[in-house]
């Protein structure tokens, strides 16, 4: 690769393909840092409260990296928590937040809302939020509309640039496959290419043309490239080039699609064999799926509740080769991944859980 790809340059290698994933144009994207810093290099230059204009909307069970970074930007910006954060609860005895009463919450409260910042999969329930119609309703409101798309990257088709999302960030080791702490990226729409607004800086947001000129007199970068602030880290960008030499081969429109099976034959076998009131349950154990049933709102993720203590279950799960992994109180996420995950695996992947389940009703 060496030959190819000068390592100081590398991160524009991945605009292209990371672009095709998210549904962005190459300007729009920029390949950098950790999903959190970049949360945080995001809402540094959206998150700019006004006195009648100063909240943020999040959902309640946002990820605690969301949810500290959004504490950490209100009081950076000399706010209270208090009174700038809003945090949106599912209705009682209901798992996930229904699109009615988001777009209800934005239509009455959305004139003292700045940002609306959610996420697109959301990672504890894996219900996949609305996020065309969610950005829509923000702009009516004049909000500024983020999202962190850790879970939804590579996972389902998004269309970034269309939805008019105004700034999104990712990880790339999820469904991109880059291997845990890979390298993350950012959006910002086109919209705001020539914007020049107050963001963390760095040399590395400074136009190539003039970078190396060392006079200190910044000359931004345009588009998401001037998001950027440090020069790229070439091992990680190195795997995020080789992962996308692999979605080049597919579209994500139909690992989509296989997704929706893949997924669905899980969800069916669950409900069958380990379904509360299931004639065909063999195990005491049950279990109910929280992630939403349409596939329209959720993506190759099923999160399952468990009735008996997981941690046995987990670790029993782990030992026999199962790669999922365990949110408490209750739950087990799991995830048939379209890009190598096939119907075997599935049933082997339910054989092994009756296997489980009888070894703990057991004990
Ligand atoms: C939804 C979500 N947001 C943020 C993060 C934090 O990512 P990082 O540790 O790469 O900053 C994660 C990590 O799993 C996540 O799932």
């Amino acid at each position: 690769m060496s030959g190819e790809v000068p390592w100081a340059h590398s991160d524009e290698y991945a605009l292209e393909g990371v672009g095709r994933l998210v549904g962005a144009k190459k300007e729009e994207v920029s390949v950098c840092n950790s999903l959190t810093v970049n949360i945080h290099v995001l809402l540094t230059a959206f998150y700019k409260p006004t006195e009648t204009r100063h909240k943020i909307l999040l959902e309640s069970k946002a990820f605690p990296s969301d949810h500290y970074a959004i504490e950490s930007q209100i009081r950076l910006k000399g706010r209270s928590v208090e009174e700038s954060m809003v945090c949106l609860e599912p209705r009682e005895g209901e798992e996930t937040l229904r699109t009615e009463d988001i777009l209800d919450y934005i239509e009455k409260n959305g004139d003292e809302i700045a940002v609306i910042f959610f996420s697109g999969i959301q990672y504890y329930t894996g219900q996949l939020f609305d996020i065309r119609t969610i950005t829509e309703a923000g702009h009516r409101k004049g909000c500024l509309v983020g999202w962190d798309l850790a879970h939804a990257f590579a996972n389902v088709p998004l269309h970034l640039h269309w939805w008019d999302v105004d700034f999104a960030a990712w990880c790339s080791y999820k469904y991109g496959c880059t291997g845990a702490g890979g390298i993350a990226g950012l959006f910002v729409h086109e919209r705001f290419h020539h914007d020049k607004r107050d963001r963390m800086l760095g040399w590395w947001s400074h136009k190539m043309s003039t970078r190396f000129t060392m006079d200190n007199v910044l000359d931004l970068e345009e588009g998401a490239s001037g998001y950027r602030i440090s020069n790229p880290p070439i091992h990680l960008v190195a795997a995020m080039l080789g992962s996308l030499k692999v979605f080049e081969q597919v579209s994500l429109e139909n690992l989509r699609s296989r997704s929706c099976y893949l997924t669905g034959y899980l969800e069916y076998l669950v409900k069958t064999l380990f379904g509360e009131n299931s004639e065909q349950r063999t195990t005491k154990l049950f279990i109910s799926i929280i992630t939403p049933e349409d596939f329209h709102q959720r993506g190759c993720q099923l999160s399952l509740r468990f009735s008996l203590p997981i941690d046995v279950i987990y670790q029993e799960l782990v030992k026999r080769g199962v790669a999922c992994d365990k949110r408490y109180p209750d739950v087990i996420r799991v995830s048939p991944v379209h890009l190598y995950n096939n119907y075997v695996d599935i049933r082997r992947f339910i054989a092994v859980l009756q296997e489980v389940a009888h070894l703990v009703e057991g004990q």
